[in-house]
């Protein structure tokens, strides 16, 4: 019997910010397994902390108290410089809001990370272009940004998300800007990628239908994760 590593292991994580006198506590105690190669959504009110959630899973952020594990290692005891070297080569992300780098083309946005991580720029661009063409990007390469719709621009910064084939992707509300029918188009970009390279894919959203489309759904409540399975809904951890 193999046993399973766990991706993520978040172990009673609690997350305080302090506002003027006030101490805001957005997570408490919470615990959540991610595990190699599923989606999983996030879903919760405006606030309840969602991207409060996301920023420590991806190691942009710090626990107040408790632990965050990837494959076993606690991210607690890395320094700032191990925890962006893993990001580097671990992580992917997408933002509701795209954040492509304007003055460069799709493709040059989509090389970037690899071009971070040393990658030859003939073989980053090549593997730039060959994303771009699964998204159906091919025509659009040489374009910049401002040269494209609102979808094409995410299905780039989806590209640039998975060029160098991270382990998880966080996206974060990525259709949150999109009508229904280029929001679609995105779910189904994201989870061709996901299908094609087994990427562990965490996601945001607002939208319960895209929800149901993930292999587990997170909500969060009272700054604990709870599980929600076959319309039951159950805290996660506690009794083993
Ligand atoms: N750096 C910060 N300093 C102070 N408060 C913050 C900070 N980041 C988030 N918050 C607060 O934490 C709460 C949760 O934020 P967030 O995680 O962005 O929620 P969500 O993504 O679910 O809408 C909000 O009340 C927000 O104002
Ligand atoms: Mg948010």
């Amino acid at each position: 019997m193999s046993e399973q590593v766990n991706l993520l292991e978040l172990t009673k994580v609690t997350k305080q910010f302090q506002s003027g006198e006030q101490k805001l506590e957005i997570l408490k105690d919470a615990n959540l397994t991610i595990f190699p190669a599923e989606t999983i959504a996030i879903t919760g009110p405006s606030g309840s902390g969602k991207s409060t959630l996301l920023g420590l899973m991806a190691g942009l952020d710090r626990v107040s108290t408790g632990s965050i594990s990837f494959e076993g290692q606690s991210m607690q005891d890395w320094d700032e410089d191990q925890l962006a070297q893993w990001r580097r080569k671990h992580v992917g992300f997408v933002f509701q809001d795209f954040r492509l780098i304007p003055s460069f083309t799709a493709l040059e946005n989509v090389a970037l990370p690899l071009e971070i991580m040393s990658v030859p720029a003939k073989e980053a661009n090549r593997k730039a272009r060959e994303i771009l063409q699964r998204l159906g990007l091919g025509e659009r390469t040489h374009h910049f940004p401002h040269q494209l719709s609102g979808g094409e621009q995410q299905r780039v910064a989806i590209g640039r998300a998975y060029v160098h084939e991270p382990d998880i992707i966080f996206a974060d509300e990525p259709t949150g800007n999109l009508d229904p029918n280029t929001s679609s188009s995105i779910l189904d970009a994201l989870l061709s990628l996901h299908q094609n390279l087994r990427t562990t894919l965490v996601m945001v959203t607002h939208d319960h239908d895209i929800a149901q489309q993930m292999s587990r759904q997170v909500s969060i409540k009272d700054g604990q994760c709870r599980i929600a399975n076959k319309g039951m809904l159950s805290s996660e951890g506690g009794q083993g």
